[in-house]
């Protein structure tokens, strides 16, 4: 008996070695951790349980029979982030460059399968060469298996990718289905083609960093969410997001213990608005204002910086935040902003997370670029988005929402269940001067004319009470009640029940 027990550690302790000293100490020297020890940073202490340390791969061309290293590359099993169960797949770079054989999939689509079945959150560590080479077609098979259990997971349990080395080729479609993907600077990247072939076929001169590293993909494509400095960083903050987030759609998100009052009143928003309409401020600052504890986790910070998006609790329970941001393009709406913000959207929305809109707006960025760029389609993403969220939905209008821009964020008519707005609020088909020349054009030469005519529609309409009289506003409310009102806005929602007509899926504008 004790022999066996004896060559079961054995054999364990071989698998745990990875791909052996020399390897892991160049994944260490490229400042990268190993498969075993990201995962061990991100559950907590002791609880993972690791299943199929044992699988070998079954490829016996180009002598792959004489090299089957236990696990075949990647680290699989489950475990906990504060109590709370999420399963992980670990893709170790030492053994055969983290590259995804048949069986290598095989282990993944095992996790992910009971992470649907069970209810809990898939978080996929990314290190890898790409398809194993020397299996051929298998390889894409296994990768095809991945992907569709990505779709099928997609608004069932929360799916959360990190990059942790290169994923290339087909292999980056995997990560991009799910719902996060955060890089790690530097020792990451993400690209169809890589620098070799882009050269080749288009002359282009690029670096990997530059095609696809971290600030490329958070910056310009939108593809990542977050880069952030080394793979301790990175993993720390996922554990913090996964405390925002509900296990799966069977549930709602976790209630944590708060320490702020829920009608705690600030004072200091009374003067967030500057008295010229045309200076801008930043909204973040009502964010944290608002927020338990300040505490708020951005998503896509450095992408379409004029629109915010994010999760904070209120009263311990996660909302959902949109916001416009005065400080950037005047916080117009644009292709990127209503693409980042839908996405963010229906996120919530598929995973019962209320949402709350702040919004100051004053339209749609006009141009060419936006127009041929099809700003119809991308900002329809959101009007839909937001349409169809049954989630409770709160809103308060700080400044301008003008025009189309106030439909679309979050408005009373797309069945949003609160809107507050505050007495500096400006609701109207658009901007005093704009409309004023557009009225009386005939009028243009003579401009103190034209200025009681703007005088005249800014006193006429740039306020809240035109919309508050129609109820389009349930109420205006002073900038300093903010927290209070919204906190017991949603405190009002937790029964809220609302289902859309049932068809076989909508034909959201892609
Ligand atoms: C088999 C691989 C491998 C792969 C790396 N290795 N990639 N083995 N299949 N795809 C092995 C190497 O042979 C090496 O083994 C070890 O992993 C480490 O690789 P190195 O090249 O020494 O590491 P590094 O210098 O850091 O370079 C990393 C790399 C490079 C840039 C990822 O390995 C590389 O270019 N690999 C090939 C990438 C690729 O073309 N993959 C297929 C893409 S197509 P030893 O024994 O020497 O340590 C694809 C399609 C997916 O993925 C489609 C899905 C639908």
């Amino acid at each position: 008996m004790k022999d066996i027990l004896r060559e079961l550690e054995d054999r364990r302790a071989i698998a745990r070695l990875g791909g052996g000293e020399t390897r892991v100490a160049a994944q260490h020297a490229k400042g990268k951790l190993t498969a075993r020890e990201r995962i061990d940073l991100l559950v907590d202490e002791g609880s993972f349980e690791e299943y199929d340390t044992f699988v070998t791969h079954r490829c016996t061309d180009f002598g792959m029979e004489e090299n089957r290293p236990a696990g075949d590359g990647v680290v699989t099993g489950w475990g906990t982030v504060n109590g709370r169960m999420v399963y992980v797949f670990s893709q170790d770079f030492t053994v055969l460059g983290g590259s995804v054989s048949a069986t290598h999939a095989a282990k993944i689509c095992k996790i992910m399968d009971m992470a649907m079945q069970n209810g809990a959150p898939v978080i996929g560590m990314n290190d890898s060469g790409g398809a194993r080479i020397q299996e051929g077609v298998d390889s894409l098979a296994g990768y095809g298996e991945v992907f569709q259990r990505n779709i099928m997971a997609s608004g069932v349990v929360p799916q959360i990718s990190m990059i942790m080395g290169p994923c290339a080729g087909g292999a980056v479609y995997s990560p991009a289905m799910t719902d996060f993907i955060f890089m790690v600077k530097d020792s990451s990247y993400m690209f169809v083609t890589g620098p070799d072939v882009v050269r080749t076929v288009t002359n282009e001169q690029v670096t990997a960093e530059e095609l696809g590293g971290a600030s490329t993909h958070t910056k310009k494509s939108s593809v990542a969410d977050a880069a952030f400095e080394n793979d301790v960083e990175a993993i720390t903050e996922v554990r913090r997001l996964i405390d925002f987030l509900p296990s799966s759609n069977r549930e709602k998100p976790p209630v944590r213990p708060f320490f702020d009052a829920p009608d705690r009143i600030e004072p200091s928003l009374d003067t967030l608005i500057p008295d010229n309409p045309n200076v801008p401020y930043d909204m973040k600052e009502l964010i944290l204002k608002v927020a338990d504890e300040a505490d708020f986790y951005e998503i896509q910070e450095n992408f379409a910086k004029n629109m915010i998006t994010g999760f904070i609790r209120l009263e311990g329970q996660t909302v959902g935040v949109v916001a416009n941001q005065p400080m950037v393009l005047a916080g117009c709406l644009d292709i990127d902003s209503s693409r980042k913000a839908a996405r963010f959207v229906r996120f919530c929305d598929a995973f019962e997370i209320p949402l709350l809109t702040l919004i100051d707006v004053p339209g749609f960025l006009p141009g060419t670029t936006q127009e041929y760029g099809g700003v119809i389609k991308h900002g329809a993403k959101l009007l839909f988005a937001y349409g169809e969220a049954t989630v409770p939905k709160v809103s308060v209008i700080t400044r301008k929402a003008y025009g189309g821009a106030y439909v679309v964020m979050d408005s009373k008519h797309l069945r949003s269940d609160v809107n507050y707005a505050w007495p500096t609020s400006e609701i109207a088909v658009m901007g005093a001067k704009g409309a004023t020349e557009i009225l009386y054009r005939s009028e243009l030469g003579d401009p103190e004319k034209i200025a009681a005519r703007t005088a005249h529609y800014e006193d006429r309409f740039a306020n809240p009470f035109v919309a508050a009289e129609r109820g389009f506003i349930d109420e205006v409310i002073q900038p300093r009640m903010t927290r209070k009102r919204i906190c017991r806005a949603f405190a009002s929602l937790r029964g809220k029940k609302l289902q859309n007509p049932w068809k076989k899926h909508d034909n959201i504008p892609l």
